[in-house]
């Protein structure tokens, strides 16, 4: 297998789909629709949606039956990251290489296209997969629960209520990395599993890899906060320890920190062996995500 020629072709599906998924930024109000362009089309890993396309394919989907729920699960990360960047959460001012949105825009626009993008993934599940009803029932359920107060949201809030504090525990920071972070990519392999039928033992198997995966991709997270530069990362760089974050870095250190997320990376290719499919993508896709903070 050829990991790059793989991965691009993964992320042309995702392309083409939002594309095609969401409203050209000349829809009426175009301000907002062309804010959600803005940051949508600025790229990223696009690591949640080739996720997405990859479990799948392992579960014996069609690429081409995944693309709608991947362009739903990147309008959702594209969301909270549009939030997470707003003066109200990080105050960010770069994001994928360009000004957030609230800097290229307005505060306020920020805020609706967030909105507007979180909504839409919800919208175009129910519509892409109503000719399965079973299916985008189960769809949506686990990109709610993902997204919501117990997870995406709630690693958001702890993640705050965390900054300044002297003395957050291990235990706290795992519960604001596994949700905040580890709450999406569980469910982009989940919803990819979904869409191909996966047993329960098999869902059960993408779950705790995408639960190991997500914990190593945000630790990794804090370790290049800490370690590149802005320029490289697309992103405001140390910008963790300036806001006092509880981080990895802060509470383990680097070393320990990106020993910490081969752990947890190990345990995520554990659980991916376990399927009977075809795991050569993913595995080196996981084990390319690691060696990102080595
Ligand atoms: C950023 O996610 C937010 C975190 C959970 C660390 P990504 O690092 O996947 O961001 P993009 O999508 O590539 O911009
Ligand atoms: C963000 O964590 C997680 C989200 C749900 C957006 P961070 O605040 O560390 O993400 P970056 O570093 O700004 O991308
Ligand atoms: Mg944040
Ligand atoms: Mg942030
Ligand atoms: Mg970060």
């Amino acid at each position: 297998m050829d990991f790059a020629a793989e991965f691009q072709r993964h992320r042309a599906s995702v392309e083409q789909g939002l594309a095609q998924h969401v409203p050209p930024a000349d829809t009426r109000p175009g301000r907002l629709h062309a804010a959600m362009r803005y940051s949508l089309g600025a790229g990223g890993k696009r690591l949640r949606p080739v996720l997405l396309l990859g479990a799948a394919e392992l579960v014996g989907a069609t690429a081409a039956a995944a693309v709608p729920a991947a362009v739903a699960i990147e309008c959702l990360h594209t969301y909270s990251l549009i939030h997470d960047d707003l003066p109200c959460l990080d105050n960010d001012d770069l994001r994928r290489g360009r000004p957030t949105v609230h800097r290229a825009y307005d505060e306020a626009t920020a805020l609706l296209a967030g909105d507007a993008l979180l909504t839409h993934a919800f919208a175009l599940l129910s519509t892409a997969y109503a000719a399965r009803p079973a299916l985008a029932h189960a769809l949506l359920r686990e990109l709610a629960d993902a997204a919501g107060s117990r997870r995406l949201i709630g690693g958001q809030m702890e993640d705050l209520l965390a900054e300044k504090k002297a003395d957050a525990t291990a235990a706290e920071l795992e519960f604001i990395h596994l949700n905040k972070t580890a709450a999406m990519i569980e469910a982009a392999l989940v919803m990819g599993g979904l869409i191909g039928d996966a047993s329960e033992t098999d869902l059960a198997a993408l779950r705790r890899a995408g639960r190991h995966l997500g914990l190593a991709f945000q630790i990794i997270d804090d370790v290049l906060d800490a370690t590149a530069d802005s320029a490289t990362l697309g992103k405001t760089a140390g910008k963790d320890a300036r806001a006092d974050k509880t981080t990895y870095v802060k509470l383990h250190g680097v070393d320990e920190s990106r020993r910490l997320a081969r752990v947890h990376t190990a345990s995520a290719l554990q659980a991916l062996a376990g399927l009977p499919g075809e795991t050569t993508f993913l595995t080196a896709l996981i084990e390319s995500l690691v060696s990102r903070g080595a």
